[in-house]
């Protein structure tokens, strides 16, 4: 396997923007992985493991050996009358992976389908989308340590995953190349059709009852609708994390700002609307030199042409800045930002 030097990241990152990894290398199996984590040359590098660059803003040239995970497989480990068990390598697109299960007639990704970059990646913000978690058919995943290249399983519990969060954007950030996840589907699962358009959009496709390729379909048309295209404009989806605050604080702005967009949260809390909060402060569709807050979903922080991250950070400290002024309320980033 090659390692390059000073390899262009420009096509490897959503946002497109221009980057360097001083040392590159894709890895096709563990073995090769492994080769890679034990060769002297290597060893005091710093290390980042690299998926489909979907959600990642590159501050800087990385300055040290980024690894881009291409393992692929798809096995079936183990089926009985209610579930099946399904592990996939790490750099499988996670769309196809979804369009797979659809065709096998699995249920629980139809909701997180047409989610941009790569299966490895889904675990470490606990990918989510109408109303449906990746953790709800996460079943273990495996690792590989990158400074003792061991190997180790993590089940679901030892994930720690919360809203856009798990143990992997925390206190073991950076410290694996996750190379397989294995999902379990329930065979009998019902369909999660309930949240934002998508009953709406089934009665435009003429559905009466159902199948999970329908609400595949109709995921797939509203975010069509509503989501710039990464080939077409840079962005890495939602760059700040829908915010959670208390139930009461909710109230208090409720009576300044009684239209502003809140529902409970998992905790018992309101999370309010992150995208609502930053259209009101006028940044929708504004465009400021080569970036801006997209027109139609103001969640998504877009770089028009040739945005530097720098550019794209600064765009995004003015949008928090006042965000936080206006209603105070502290946005927090969704997007790993890599700086040297
Ligand atoms: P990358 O951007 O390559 O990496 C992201 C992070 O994970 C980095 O820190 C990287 O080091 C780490 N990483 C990646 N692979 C591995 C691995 N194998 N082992 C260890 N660490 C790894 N996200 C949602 O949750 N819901 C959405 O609805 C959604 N919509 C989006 C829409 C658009 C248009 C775009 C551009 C993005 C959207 N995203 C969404 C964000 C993004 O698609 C997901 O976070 C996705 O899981 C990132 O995958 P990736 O392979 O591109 O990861
Ligand atoms: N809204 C506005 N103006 C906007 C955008 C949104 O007022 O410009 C308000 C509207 O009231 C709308 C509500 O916010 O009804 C929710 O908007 P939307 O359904 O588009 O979802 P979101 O909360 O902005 C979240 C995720 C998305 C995910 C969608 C659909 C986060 C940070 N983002 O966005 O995930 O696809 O829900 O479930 O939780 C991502 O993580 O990258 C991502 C795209």
């Amino acid at each position: 396997m090659e390692v390059i030097q000073n390899y262009s990241l420009r096509s490897l990152n959503t946002f497109g923007l221009e980057a360097k990894a001083y040392m590159y290398a894709e890895i096709n199996s563990i073995e090769e992985l492994r080769e890679l984590l034990n060769a002297s040359a290597y060893k005091s590098a710093r290390k980042m493991i690299l998926g489909g660059g979907s959600n990642i803003l590159f501050a800087d040239d990385f300055d040290g050996l980024l690894i881009r995970n291409c393992i692929q497989h798809v096995r079936k480990i183990a089926e009985d009358n209610q579930s099946v068990l399904i592990e996939v390598g790490a750099g499988m697109n996670w769309h196809e992976f979804v369009l797979h299960t659809i065709k096998e007639g699995y249920p629980g990704l139809e909701n997180l389908s047409l989610i941009p970059g790569c299966v490895g990646a889904a675990p470490i913000q606990n990918i989510g989308a109408y109303g449906v978690e990746m953790k709800s058919t996460f079943h273990q995943l495996s690792a590989v340590d990158l400074a003792t290249a061991e190997t180790k399983i993590f089940n679901k519990e030892e994930c720690h995953f919360g809203y856009r969060d798990s143990i992997f954007k925390q206190e073991a950030k950076n410290k694996y190349a996750i190379v397989s996840v294995t999902f379990r589907f329930d065979k009998i699962a019902g369909l999660n059709t309930t949240y934002g358009a998508i009953e709406e959009q089934l009665k435009k496709m003429n559905v009466i009852t159902a199948t999970i390729k329908d609400v595949s379909d109709a995921v797939i048309a509203i975010r069509r609708s509503k989501l710039p295209d990464p080939l077409v404009i840079g962005n890495a989806g939602s760059f700040f994390k829908n915010p959670e605050i208390e139930n009461l604080t909710f109230i208090k702005l409720q009576e300044n700002f009684p239209e502003i967009v809140g529902h409970p949260s998992a905790h018992g809390k309101t999370k309010l609307a992150a995208g609502w909060l930053i259209e009101k402060c006028g940044w929708k569709g504004k465009r400021i030199g080569n970036v801006g807050m997209h027109e139609k979903q103001a969640l998504v922080l877009v770089n028009y042409g040739n945005a530097t991250g720098q550019e794209l950070i600064t765009h995004a400290e003015r949008v928090r800045d006042s965000v936080a002024e206006r209603f105070g309320v502290v946005l927090e980033m969704e997007v790993n930002v890599v700086s040297k």
